[in-house]
């Protein structure tokens, strides 16, 4: 039994160097490098070649695209990066239905660009299980499979295929030893996809988020311990696992871990594609400040550069391969505020704060000043047009909002109390605001694809109230 158990750790241990290999592909540099998400839903970010001057200069090692653009996948072929592409959710049914779709995705996307740019995933969509589209789930794994394929054919086996998803793949994830993935994904679906991580030494990608957890509920979690601190006193025992955890990162991971433990499968490695911190958000999103996001970015590459790894309480000693996003504000996400704030740099590619990719420096926020939205706000939200929209774009969603619920824009009508004055500026505030305080706890944003903000100035004048949100 000794033995046997014996001769089972040192394959699992060599298992674990051969795919540590494998992930550093020869390069023993970008091994435990940092990576870095290139996103790009903005309409005024810098060229692609300026971006990876950036990145080069900020010293990542690995980059993400959420495509495989051929500017960039060409551009990247003069630099060391090592290269993740991926295949979009639109891209899957198609994939899945026919070898040869597949084999003429990986001749245009991989092989026009392959060996000299240092592709190393491909990630199969996106964020699949997030969307109530049965056939995408069910067609997802035959995807990656038959991509996996059309790289064997031609003898190409330092790309890795996985599928990043949300944490929502995950029911239940707290404590983490209770973890499961969702009842609703169906077997015949999860189970496929972790054999073909297993069989292929690929990576459960996930994208994951303390920042999330934490602002839903910012007086029930410390935000030391989602900003993963160092030296805090606060940690969570799992009564279960018996394991101690000192941030909010590991107890995510683990619970990935635990939910693929109770599929069977307990030695498929988890790899981030996707954690950061907001610098900037909306009044009703706290903690969303640079100093957070420049404590929570350093301490997350020092974590997962180190050297030998930390890996996590229920993984210890395991590396972790970690994207950061993003590398831009990206202007045209839509959504609450967080969404266009998640860049370590500024759409002019200037830093929106200081921090070192290499891990080498630790966490400095001196020259930042503490801040002070980091506890839950407390008073009248309105929702008013932006300042940078344009008047003669307002009338569709000026007409959209008052469509929206029972009696919305009643007192725009001649007459009432905010008729006067007569401005379509005017009228699309009281509307928004209207809307919003209606909407807010169904979900809606304000944001009305860029014409809305959030203000904690009272709109009112005269006998016209505006509807607000209170917190
Ligand atoms: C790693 O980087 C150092 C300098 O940064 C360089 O001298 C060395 O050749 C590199 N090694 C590999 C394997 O790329
Ligand atoms: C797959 O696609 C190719 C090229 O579009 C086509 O010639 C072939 O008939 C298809 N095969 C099947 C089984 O649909
Ligand atoms: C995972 O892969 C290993 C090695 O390929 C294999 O021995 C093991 O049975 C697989 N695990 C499961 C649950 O399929
Ligand atoms: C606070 O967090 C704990 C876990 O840390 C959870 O069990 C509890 O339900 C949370 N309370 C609220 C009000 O969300
Ligand atoms: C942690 O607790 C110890 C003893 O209770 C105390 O001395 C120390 O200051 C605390 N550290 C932090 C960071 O709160
Ligand atoms: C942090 O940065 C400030 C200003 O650049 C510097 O004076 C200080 O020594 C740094 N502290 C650490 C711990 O590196
Ligand atoms: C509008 O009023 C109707 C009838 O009073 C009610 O059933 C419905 O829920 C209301 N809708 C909203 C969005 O308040």
């Amino acid at each position: 039994m000794h033995t046997m158990k014996g001769l089972m750790m040192k394959a699992v241990l060599l298992l674990s160097i051969m795919s540590f290999y494998s992930f550093c592909s020869g390069a023993s540099n970008s091994s435990n490098k940092i990576g870095v998400n290139y996103g790009r839903l903005g309409n005024n970010l810098p060229s692609p070649f300026e971006s990876i001057q950036l990145l080069l200069s900020m010293k990542a090692g690995h980059v993400k695209l959420y495509d495989a653009d051929p500017e960039v996948l060409k551009l990247l072929s003069d630099t060391d990066l090592h290269v993740t592409i991926m295949v979009t959710n639109q891209e899957i049914s198609m994939i899945a239905s026919n070898e040869s779709h597949a084999d003429a995705w990986i001749d245009d996307n991989v092989l026009a660009h392959y060996p000299s740019t240092k592709i190393r995933f491909i990630l199969v969509g996106n964020e699949v299980f997030s969307y109530n589209d049965r056939q995408l789930w069910l067609d997802l794994v035959p995807a990656m499979r038959r991509i996996k394929r059309s790289l064997n054919k031609h003898q190409i086996h330092n790309i890795k295929v996985g599928t990043p998803l949300a944490m929502d793949a995950l029911e239940s994830t707290f404590p983490p030893s209770s973890a499961r993935f969702r009842s609703s994904i169906p077997a015949e679906v999860i189970v496929p996809l972790m054999r073909f991580l297993n069989s292929t030494k690929s990576f459960f990608f996930v994208d994951v988020y303390t920042y999330f957890p934490w602002s839903v509920n910012p007086t029930n979690t410390s935000l030391d311990y989602a900003l993963m601190k160092s030296g805090i006193n606060e940690t969570y025992k799992d009564p279960v696992s018996g394991l101690t955890y000192t941030n909010l990162l590991d107890q995510m991971l683990d619970s990935v871990h635990f939910a693929m433990q109770k599929l069977g499968f307990n030695n498929v490695r988890v790899a981030i594609a996707e954690t950061g911190w907001p610098h900037d958000g909306d009044f009703d999103e706290p903690g969303a400040n640079a100093y957070n996001a420049a404590t929570y970015v350093s301490n997350l590459v020092a974590k997962v550069t180190s050297d030998p790894p930390i890996g996590t309480p229920a993984k210890p000693g395991i590396e972790i391969p970690t994207f950061v996003f993003s590398l831009y504000d990206e202007n045209q996400k839509p959504g609450p505020g967080t969404e266009r704030h998640w860049g370590l740099l500024s759409n002019t590619g200037s830093p929106i704060y200081e921090v070192d990719l290499t891990g080498t420096s630790h966490e400095n926020n001196t020259k930042l000043s503490e801040p002070s939205n980091n506890g839950p706000y407390n008073g009248k939200i309105w929702c008013v047009v932006a300042s940078t929209a344009s008047p003669d774009d307002l009338g569709p969603a000026l007409e959209f909002a008052c469509r929206q619920g029972n009696g919305t824009c009643d007192q725009l009508a001649p007459g009432k109390e905010c008729y006067e004055p007569i401005s379509i500026v005017s009228h699309a505030s009281y509307a928004f605001s209207s809307f919003w305080a209606q909407f807010r706890s169904a979900g809606a944003s304000c944001y009305f694809g860029g014409l809305a903000v959030q203000t904690i100035t009272d709109p009112g004048h005269g006998s016209c109230e505006f509807p607000s949100v209170l917190l």
